[in-house]
């Protein structure tokens, strides 16, 4: 059986992915990003240091783990510049051990200024995306006529290509959203100047994997986003532009399916959302301030506030059915330290008639008929943070952890206790598909 681990949300992002990815890699030989882009953030103390990726795998920051960036992602050399750098100033040097695949494609300063000129001119029905061109970008590769980071290579075709690309969009910037012009030649001359510092980089992602699984070498994949910002499976259309279930993994990789058996989902002990779009158990309540203030539930790629909620076990349990997921970490739980009582959303009722929905139920995107229907359970008192093993939790808060192994029906087998790479509880072994 191979050794390799895809980590995943299962809910609308922020699960918590960056620090199990990181906890997993100590012996990892490869960390992956495989779809989206520096629209993630994923957080990590290390040494009482912060640190926030946005775009280079998590566990990069083991001095002999290499990093690599495949075809699904869209890439913006700018952004993914500026993170090198970042770490080098935390003593973490990865020029040497970090790829990008020839197939990639760019994010370039267009796609950011169709990003935030369709956001204005939706007004109130806007997606609240993080305004980083991910949409764009991916209707560029879909309707292909994006650029990719292969073209980096050939400056000639690079500079023929950006003036014809720039020239459709200044035609939709202009006319449509009223926006100004973008100069082509600007972008050339800002682009040019980067192209030798990830030249070498770039490669074919897709045979070094292939290599890595022929050497038997361990191989974390890292997720972005949340299975419910899933453009096919999400809810559409507030969602990002890239399959961030598992299917992801093996467009954005090239591998076959046979390689991946460790499908490990991340949830936090109760929802969170940042943008717009529907969120069944959204609290606006003491809850929602104590989730907040003590979660420190702010987007960490755009600052904004995240809205908090209850879990939602109806879409937690599809979220285990379209992954196939072979196990859970459940992460924050030390967040729900000192709450009265705590809540889990089993099944909704729908508005209008009455009608109750089991746990089996469909989600559609008729969200606005919904009423989440919750049983409720003890909180605890003691401080769980930074606790070490489930028996010395306290009793609900076990319970809790029971609780959701019922109704998702595999096994919680990490439980993250509190930011720091310590703060961890490893249940037993991670389970895999057999
Ligand atoms: P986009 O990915 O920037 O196009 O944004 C689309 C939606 O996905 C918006 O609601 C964003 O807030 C959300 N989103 C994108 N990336 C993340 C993330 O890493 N965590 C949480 N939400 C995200």
């Amino acid at each position: 059986m191979n050794k390799n681990i895809v980590i995943l949300g299962t809910q609308w992002g922020d699960e918590g992915k960056g620090k199990i990815v990181d906890c997993l890699s100590a012996d990892a030989a490869y960390v992956v990003r495989y779809q989206g882009g520096h629209n993630a953030g994923h957080t990590l103390m290390v040494n009482d240091e912060k640190i926030i990726l946005h775009l280079i795998p998590s566990g990069i920051l083991y001095n002999d783990v290499i990093g690599v960036i495949t075809n699904g992602v869209v890439v913006s050399p700018f952004e993914l510049i500026k993170e090198i750098h970042m770490l080098e100033k935390h003593k973490c040097f990865v020029k040497k051990r970090l790829f990008v695949s020839h197939a990639a494609t760019l994010i370039l300063p267009y796609h950011i200024e169709m990003d935030l000129a369709r956001e204005k001119k939706l007004g109130k029905q806007s997606i609240g995306t993080t305004g980083r061109g991910i949409g764009p970008a991916y209707e560029d590769k879909i309707a292909r006529r994006a650029l990719r980071m292969e073209d980096l290579k050939n400056e000639h075709m690079l500079s023929m290509r950006l003036e014809e690309i720039v020239e459709y969009y200044n035609h939709q910037l202009v006319s449509y959203y009223k926006q100004k012009s973008i100069n082509y030649k600007k972008i050339l001359q800002d682009l040019i100047p980067k192209i030798d510092f990830i030249h070498d980089m770039i490669r074919d992602t897709t045979n070094i994997l292939n290599e890595g699984i022929k050497q038997n070498k361990k191989i974390i994949f890292e997720g972005a986003q949340g299975s419910f910002l899933d453009i096919d499976h999400g809810t559409y259309p507030y969602v990002t532009s890239s399959n961030t279930t598992i299917g992801g993994v093996i467009t954005g990789t090239g591998l076959g399916p046979k390689h991946f058996n460790c499908i490990l989902g991340i949830t936090k002990a109760y929802s969170t959302r940042v943008g717009h779009g529907p969120f069944p158990t959204e609290l606006f309540n003491h809850v929602d301030k104590h989730l907040s203030k003590i979660g420190h539930e702010f987007g960490s790629t755009t600052g904004r506030k995240r809205r908090t909620g209850w879990l939602d076990a109806v879409y937690l349990r599809k979220a285990v059915k379209m992954n196939s997921l072979s196990s859970l970490c459940i992460t924050k739980l030390d967040v729900l330290d000192g709450l009265d009582e705590i809540k889990i959303c089993t099944s909704y009722k729908k508005n209008t008639h009455g009608l109750k929905n089991t746990l089996h139920s469909n989600i559609s995107n008729q969200h606005d008929f919904l009423r989440p229907v919750y049983e409720t359970h003890c909180g605890w008192k003691e401080k769980t943070l930074g606790i070490k093993k489930i028996e010395d939790l306290p009793y609900e808060a076990q319970n809790y952890i029971k609780r959701i192994e019922e109704i998702t029906e595999i096994p919680v087998d990490i439980i993250s206790t509190g930011p720091k790479r310590s703060d961890i509880i490893f249940v037993r072994n991670l389970s895999y598909n057999k």
